[in-house]
């Protein structure tokens, strides 16, 4: 548990010096919020916020909502805090999400969690605690790696991305060239910590039928599920049914 933990420590050093360049990881956030509705939603909770990225970007996109960011790592959260600064909207607070989550039953009318789920030493503990968390009808947004998760396709994506921008050969090259020498600093570090991650045993990579089974067993209803970011990650929306005992033991596959 001591590796992870200085895993995302060194992670905050890195994470944003490429994700925010990334256009796959932009395009991911992009998706997250637009699944979550976010002008519609009032209170969501963004589970495992690391530094902020996607909090920042759904105050951008609606006026009245209000955003909770949790995360138990102190570097993460520093760098959220430096990047949204004193905004009475947000409220970012430290803690693990393998406990119960410090919140009230059904404070929340949407949660995000964005490549979180795998790390959890627990997620169906986690699950649980976002139905708790969660208003009926409210939405979750998950987005996880699958099984044996690679960059190099993620990486394809971005290129292909930018190559889209640029009309001329000459001048996508130009642009590969500026864009690696951008990323250079960070890239080295950025990299290793992925391999780390993917080689860690006590992380959760899930097959197509392992998160089926999870979100349903703990009373969710599946309303999309596909691949992203390069189909290296799972992207899953699911509901809290209206009744109870709707969608409890896998009646929401
Ligand atoms: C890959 S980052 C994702 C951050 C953010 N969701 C994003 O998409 O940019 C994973 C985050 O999960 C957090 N995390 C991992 N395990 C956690 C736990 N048990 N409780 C709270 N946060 C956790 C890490 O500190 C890190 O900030």
């Amino acid at each position: 548990m001591e590796v992870e933990k200085a895993l995302w420590k060194v992670y905050a050093t890195v994470y944003d010096g490429i994700l925010l360049r990334f256009l796959p990881y932009l395009t991911l956030l992009g998706r997250v919020k637009e699944a979550l509705g976010v002008k519609d939603r009032r209170r969501v909770l963004d589970a495992g916020c690391g530094t902020g990225n996607l909090i920042q970007s759904m105050i951008k996109s609606s006026v009245s909502i209000s955003i909770v960011g949790i995360d138990f790592d102190r570097a993460m959260l520093e760098r959220a805090r430096a990047k949204i600064g004193v905004n009475g909207r947000v409220t970012l607070r430290k803690g693990s999400l393998d406990h119960p989550l410090p919140f009230a039953n059904e404070e929340f009318d949407g949660i995000a969690c964005v490549n979180v789920l795998y790390a959890l030493a627990d997620p169906s503990h986690f699950m649980k605690e976002c139905r708790r968390v969660l208003k009926a009808k409210g939405k979750m947004v998950l987005v996880t790696p699958p099984e044996q998760p690679k960059m190099g396709p993620v990486f394809w994506e971005h290129l292909q991305a930018l190559g889209q921008k640029q009309k001329y050969p000459l001048f996508r090259f130009f642009t590969l060239c500026c864009l690696m020498l951008q990323l250079s600093p960070s890239l080295v570090p950025f990299l290793f910590i992925n391999r780390i991650i993917q080689g860690q045993s006590s992380f959760t990579f899930f097959g197509e039928k392992e998160l089926i089974s999870l979100v349903t067993r703990c009373g969710f209803l599946i309303q999309k599920l596909e691949k992203a970011y390069g189909g290296q990650a799972w992207f899953l929306v699911c509901i809290k049914p209206a009744n109870a005992e709707d969608g409890i033991a896998g009646k929401g596959a």
